[in-house]
């Protein structure tokens, strides 16, 4: 994929942080393994540490967020840096000012690192390419490329809770896959942890055409693809992406694809119920499975701030230490 060692420095160390695809198990790990270490961190009464003291992080949002863009603002604040907030809706992109624009500008005001939201796939990847040397860039999710932070988030939280061993594990992503970022960094993220089985489960027209070259297994029947699984994984129908009629009905959806009680009886005794949010209630699933004990739904949140944490001070280690 185009740019994508840009993420990588000289030595190996995280430089970006764009997308899963073109890192390796080993830099996935110490991000798991940083983020452990943050964990005990955010659970303390002083929640901070000094890492980034003195270091200007700008959250760049083109599109709108609440989860993600409040855990990376929480995450840079506990590792003390200065923090900005810019929603670009509601500012120069709407009076036509270009990407590389408003880029260069908040640059001028000596920016260490760009946390970026866009709804462009390859957006971050360009910003990345046009930035200072000194100036690291976080992906938040772009288009339906690629969302790395959110898939770090999800396999800390399958490694907390089922251990480190994924190849034991059988994970199922269930719903709109093809609309997906999170979908795909998720794949890539479980292939390169050596996860057991990876299957995909949604309607025909909801599988993008990449789906078997990854290795996933795809399903299109619920019950079939949550057999024996420990872990589900169910994805927002992404009704902003879709373009015509992909689906009949929300109802009828939720009559084949929704998770009830009833259909987790499918998978593992012990399977876990995730959800990247925002959850459309009595669509992709029912309450009682959202707030029942297999979710770890609000884990998946919490877990956020401190894998924000690490790829933040990683990406700024890289840097610090110099790239000779
Ligand atoms: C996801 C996103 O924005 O890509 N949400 C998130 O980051 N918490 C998934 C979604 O919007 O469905």
């Amino acid at each position: 994929m185009k740019g994508k060692n840009l993420q990588i420095d000289s030595q190996g160390r995280l430089r970006h942080f764009l997308s899963i695809s073109g890192l390796n198990r080993q830099l996935l790990t110490e991000i798991l393994d940083t983020a452990e270490s943050f964990a005990g961190i955010t659970e303390q009464t002083v929640k901070k540490v000094p890492l980034l003291r003195g270091k200007t992080i700008v959250n760049l949002f083109f599109e709108a967020s609440t989860r993600t863009r409040t855990t990376f603002e929480l995450a840079a604040k506990r590792l003390s840096a200065d923090v900005l907030n810019i929603n670009i809706t509601q500012s120069s992109a709407s009076k036509g000012e270009t990407l590389l624009d408003t880029l260069r500008n908040i640059e001028a005001m000596h920016v260490d690192m760009f946390v970026v939201r866009h709804a462009e796939s390859g957006a971050a990847h360009f910003i990345a390419s046009h930035v200072e040397p000194h100036t690291s860039v976080i992906n938040a999710g772009d288009g339906r490329h690629s969302h790395p932070t959110q898939a770090m988030l999800d396999m800390f939280t399958i490694r907390r809770v089922k251990g480190p061993d994924f190849g034991r594990l059988r994970v199922a992503i269930v719903g709109d896959v093809l609309h997906s970022r999170v979908a795909r960094s998720q794949i890539h993220a479980l292939n390169l942890l050596n996860t057991g089985e990876v299957r995909i489960v949604a309607p025909k027209t909801l599988i993008p055409a990449f789906a078997e070259s990854l290795g996933v297994k795809v399903f299109h029947d619920l019950r079939a693809g949550i057999q024996d699984v420990d872990v589900i994984i169910m994805l927002r129908l992404q009704h902003e992406r879709m373009k015509g009629a992909l689906l009949p009905s929300e109802h009828e959806y939720y009559e084949l694809f929704g998770l009830t009680e009833k259909k987790i009886d499918q998978a593992s005794p012990d399977a876990i119920v995730m959800h990247p949010g925002p959850i459309n209630r009595g669509v992709e699933m029912d309450s009682e499975v959202a707030d029942g004990p297999r979710s770890v739904i609000l884990q998946q949140v919490t877990h956020g701030i401190a894998v924000r944490m690490a790829v933040m001070s990683m990406a700024m280690r890289s840097k610090q230490e110099g790239d000779g």
